[in-house]
């Protein structure tokens, strides 16, 4: 591992988003005001000021446009309309109102790879003969077998697979009920790719982004950014997608002690990170790539899709106040990302190699190292992101036995995360992640350290890829689960802006009732409906009333990291590995301004530097274990569980205390080391 002191990319951009740090709501699940079991646009506006109060930048929600909801929402039926599960588009403009004027950007979600199959275009086109305007806004084709007269087009085009299982490819019917053309369908049957070359697509994609930017949005998060343009003639292609796997793990990355390569167990539906053709360890000499985009896919990251981020570069350059996309791709290596962040296309991508790292110190010091240098080469900021709506929470991946392993969701027959463990190490990841220079993204409800659903009944599962896998792959609901506002009530407060009175900061109480009913069961009070996944039962322990002010929560941790990151600008910082870098040993060390950031991923305790002291600690400090990490946890890793996993130098464990508890979640008294599963910012004197 070198200890080459890297590039600090992007310093010299003032926009906003250079250094912002951006919280992802996903709307379904952030808070409910109508009480109908489903979040909406006026919950996310009741819990605004708790945003600002946490010290976010910018949000950026996932899609509330129309939608049949096949896949969450990332089927939109409507481009311009809000679902009215999820408000009106006053309820937008209100939101967005009030957002900039507490300080906060708005990102939203746009998804130009595919629309839902009831977008009146798709109605459109399956009424229309082949061949025809209308059809052409879509990848209708005849069958392989027609194509080559053999057959009656039984066959379809090509043998693509859909990311989400199954084949990429749907037979329609004609009018007259005969069979007709195929059309494709990279992810759910519910969501039929469109034909980007048509200008008219091109054309109407425009006019969407155009429509937001007038209405006020700050940005665009682009879904599937990587996806637009296929090769030409569709070939076949023998490897295998994923959206989680992407590719991003197959290149740079070095094996983790541990990691497997065996692809997929369907009774674990563990699909197991496989890191090949590791330039960094010489153990790894003669892996071959396996990687799942390998071959190249004829249907990702093709070169055409730069044409489209260069002409919405211009779209977004008419407007004023530095409007801004970010792009959900995955591919790989770091420099074929970059190409997306040129000066002339997008303004930032998801950095998912940090993402896929996990926890584990030399993986994360190459995936720092190579995503500065690939932003560095053209001049764009990286980002840093551990959590999203499509991943298990890092919380809970960082508690199992291999904290590198991506597993695709996580069912109760799976292997269980070490809920006390993970959070330890979640806790200390965030600070890295808040620390490095560049934009950082949020998920909601990391800020309070919540773990993934890991048992969640197949009966409540709602995700498309459980069920065109048969449930091989568990799916992502897990991470989607609502958010617990307040521990006493029902749904844990998932509906307190509902139930509730007039919050001043969205915590210490409800929102004010839509409806004139008041939160007291008193006359006529008609009682929220149950969130629409049920939530588990450690939620109630770690909802936001139980956190909010409590000294080593999970949620102070993220409000102090917040704002000390914003009083030394860490985001607009610079980075530089610290002399007592030393990922062998699991120490990851680096210097930004006059913060230095020590994260201890090994196992041993590891020494404050002289002259230096802790500023903030990633430990939850004495009698602050319970908060930090929920009554369950703490539970569990202070009675049922003897094994000092962080307890500092000469101090033993007492079941008995808190402090003992604190330190075999990670933490430690000991302001003379950092404890494995622990991350400090440091200052000298
Ligand atoms: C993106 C979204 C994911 C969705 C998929 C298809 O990857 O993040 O949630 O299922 O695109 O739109």
């Amino acid at each position: 591992m070198s200890h080459r002191p890297t590039a600090t990319p992007g310093s010299d951009i003032a926009a906003w988003w250079a250094s912002a740090v951006v919280y992802q709501i996903y709307p379904r699940s952030f808070a409910d005001a109508n009480g109908d079991g489903m979040g909406d646009l006026l919950g996310v506006t009741a819990r605004l000021p708790y945003l600002q109060r946490l010290g976010v930048d910018a949000i950026w929600l996932s899609p509330f446009y129309k939608s049949p909801q096949a896949d969450a929402g990332y089927d939109v039926a409507d481009y311009r309309q809000v679902d009215p599960m999820f408000g009106r588009l006053d309820d937008f403009d209100g939101m967005l109102r009030k957002a900039h004027s507490l300080g906060l950007k708005v990102i939203v979600d746009l998804v130009p790879n595919h629309t839902s199959d009831e977008h009146i275009w798709f109605q459109e086109a399956l009424a229309a003969p082949p061949g025809s305007a209308e059809r052409d806004r879509y990848m209708f084709r005849p069958g392989k077998d027609q194509v080559a007269g053999s057959g009656d087009g039984n066959l379809a085009p090509n043998n693509w697979k859909s990311i989400f299982g199954g084949p990429a490819w749907t037979r329609t019917t004609n009018p007259d009920g005969s069979s007709g053309d195929w059309y494709l369908h990279l992810f759910d049957t519910k969501q039929p790719d469109l034909n980007w070359e048509n200008p008219e697509v091109q054309e109407e994609m425009r006019s969407v982004l155009r429509f937001w930017l007038d209405r006020g949005v700050d940005g665009f998060r682009v879904d599937v950014a990587h996806g637009m343009v296929k090769e030409a003639g569709l070939p076949d292609w023998d490897g295998v997608a994923a959206m989680v796997e992407g590719s991003a793990d197959a290149g740079h990355l070095p094996d983790a002690p541990g990691a497997h390569s065996d692809a997929v167990e369907p009774h674990t539906a563990h699909h197991h990170h496989d890191p090949a053709g590791d330039d960094h360890s010489a153990d790894n000499a003669g892996h071959q790539p396996v990687s799942p985009l390998y071959p190249p896919s004829p249907f990702f990251d093709q070169d055409g899709v730069h044409e489209i981020y260069r002409d919405w570069n211009r779209v977004l350059a008419g407007y004023d106040g530095d409007r801004m996309l970010v792009a959900e791709a995955w591919v790989e290596p770091a420099e074929r990302l970059a190409r997306y962040i040129r000066k002339d296309e997008m303004q930032q991508a998801f950095n998912f190699d940090f993402l896929l790292a996990g926890w584990d110190a030399q993986r994360m010091a190459v995936a720092i190292e190579d995503s500065l240098e690939a932003a560095a080469s053209v001049g764009a900021p990286s980002t840093w992101v551990l959590s999203n709506h499509d991943t298990v929470r890092h919380t809970s991946r960082f508690g199992l036995a291999d904290p590198t392993t991506f597993p695709k969701g996580i069912a109760a027959e799976d292997e269980q995360p070490d809920a006390g463990l993970g959070l330890a190490r979640a806790r200390a990841a965030t600070l890295v992640s808040l620390a490095l220079p560049g934009s950082t993204y949020v998920y909601q409800g990391e800020e309070l350290g919540l773990p993934e659903h890991t048992t969640l009944p197949a009966e409540a599962r709602q995700d498309p890829t459980f069920f065109r896998t048969n449930g091989i792959e568990r799916g992502r609901d897990g991470c989607r689960v609502p958010l617990p506002w307040k521990s006493g009530e029902p749904g844990y407060g998932f509906a307190d802006a509902y139930a509730g009175g007039g919050p001043s900061d969205g915590v210490s109480s409800g929102a004010g009732p839509s409806d004139g009913f008041s939160s007291d069961g008193g006359p006529g009070h008609r009682p929220p409906a149950p969130p629409w996944l049920p939530q588990p039962e450690s939620f109630g322990e770690l909802a936001a009333d139980r956190q909010d002010g409590v000294e080593g929560s999970t949620l102070e941790l993220y409000r102090s990291a917040l704002s000390l990151r914003k009083r030394h600008g860490l985001g607009s910082g610079s980075f530089c590995w610290a002399d007592m870098h030393d990922p062998e040993l699991g120490v990851l060390a680096f210097q930004n301004r006059d913060i230095l950031v020590i994260a201890n991923m090994g196992t041993e305790p590891t020494p404050v530097p002289d002259g230096y002291h802790v500023e903030l600690s990633s430990a939850p400090g004495a009698g602050a274990a319970e908060a930090a990490f929920g009554e369950a946890a703490f539970r569990e890793r202070a009675f049922d569980e003897p094994a000092v996993v962080g307890a500092s130098a000469g101090r033993p464990a007492s079941h008995a205390s808190a402090a003992a508890s604190a330190a075999l979640l990670g933490g430690t008294l000991d302001a003379a080391v950092i404890a494995p599963n622990t991350a400090a910012y440091l200052v000298a004197g």
